[in-house]
């Protein structure tokens, strides 16, 4: 069997977090050796809502790749693409406007929440309704067959199987229909105990967080709000303290025996909270040298950057090609 091809992204409007890290990126690191991926820092689409301060974006960008090498994707594996350096995928997107209706988009729930909380009212800008249709040009263009999301990211690839099927029925078989593949820890909870880590909520550790920065955040977590001294019994289930313990303290042993102990009244907050900041900081460490090695070399950052670009226009080029073939508007005047 041939290898899958994968593409994935992130829209870069911050840093990458460790609610990305459980949700995807882990499972990138492990894809690399098995499958051809790439990953796609979304910078046309993060524009859609950020037009009016594009240099939120452009900022993000390098950012994110940083990340991307700091937790261990390897360039010579992956290929990470800077989306607005592709006009081959603006190209598609104009063809595949054609298929979808106004309708189906305005249904799109993920969209409608995105809508309603950005608050656009009446004013919904054309290119923001119409993302999810570049999002289909993003992952047929490398022709990817799987693509890794979280569950809000399913009526994208809904809308790009529509979009696929629709194409290869009026134009003949010409793109991968593509499948999602949804993460098992598809979010991770925040800080303050709120069901989704994310930056714009204010309750997320950066994988770029210093040590003294973690230790801050962790200290301050959320824990069981009912319990009021360390001798009171604690809660485990649902408490974030021990969702963190879980995926990061490498100690099993250790974890349950500090669950035991909670369970019982026998184990204080604090020293609880110590032990995890240690653990995500020993997990951190080494993403950190990575980035410190990459921040530091920024011209080898440029090459992979530049090297990415070139590999996925030409990848790109060759799918824009066979779409216009297949649509009869490849003129050889
Ligand atoms: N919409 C995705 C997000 O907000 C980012 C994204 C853009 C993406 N293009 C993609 C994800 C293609 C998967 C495939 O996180």
């Amino acid at each position: 069997m041939s290898k899958h091809r994968i593409l994935t992204g992130d829209r870069p409007t911050g840093p990458l977090h460790l609610g990305h890290y459980v949700g995807s990126l882990e499972e990138r690191v492990r894809l690399q050796k098995e499958a051809e991926v790439f990953v796609l820092i979304a910078d046309v689409q993060a524009l859609t809502d950020n037009f009016k301060n594009p240099e939120k974006v452009s900022a993000n960008v390098r950012e994110v790749a940083l990340d991307y090498l700091a937790v261990g994707l390897d360039p010579r594996l992956v290929t990470i693409v800077v989306q607005s350096q592709i006009p081959e995928i603006a190209e598609l997107t104009i063809f595949y406007m054609n298929l979808v209706n106004v309708g189906r988009l305005s249904q799109n729930p993920t969209v409608k929440a995105e809508i309603n909380q950005k608050k656009f009212g009446s004013e919904v800008p054309v290119g923001f309704l119409t993302y999810p249709i570049s999002q289909a040009a993003d992952i047929t263009a490398f022709k990817a067959d799987l693509v890794p999301v979280g569950e809000d990211q399913l009526p994208m690839i809904e809308l790009t199987r529509e979009v696929v099927k629709k194409f290869n029925r009026l134009y003949g078989d010409t793109l991968i229909l593509p499948k999602a593949v949804i993460s098992k820890h598809s979010r991770l909870v925040g800080v303050d105990g709120k069901e989704k880590m994310s930056k714009s909520l204010g309750n997320a550790i950066f994988l770029s967080d210093s040590v003294s920065e973690v230790e801050k955040k962790v200290m301050k977590m959320y824990t069981d709000p009912k319990r009021i001294h360390p001798t009171d019994p604690g809660r485990v289930e649902g408490n974030p303290v021990f969702i963190y313990h879980d995926i990061f303290n490498s100690n099993e042993d250790e974890v349950k025996e500090m669950k035991k102990k909670y369970r019982s009244g026998k184990i204080g907050d604090v020293e609880l909270k110590r032990s995890l900041a240690d653990e995500i900081n020993n997990f951190l460490e080494p993403i950190r040298l990575r980035r410190r090695e990459f921040e530091e070399d920024k011209k080898k950052v440029d090459k992979i950057l530049r090297e990415g670009i070139e590999k996925a226009r030409q990848v790109a080029g060759e799918t824009l090609l066979e779409v216009k073939k297949s649509m009869g508007i490849n003129y050889l005047f």
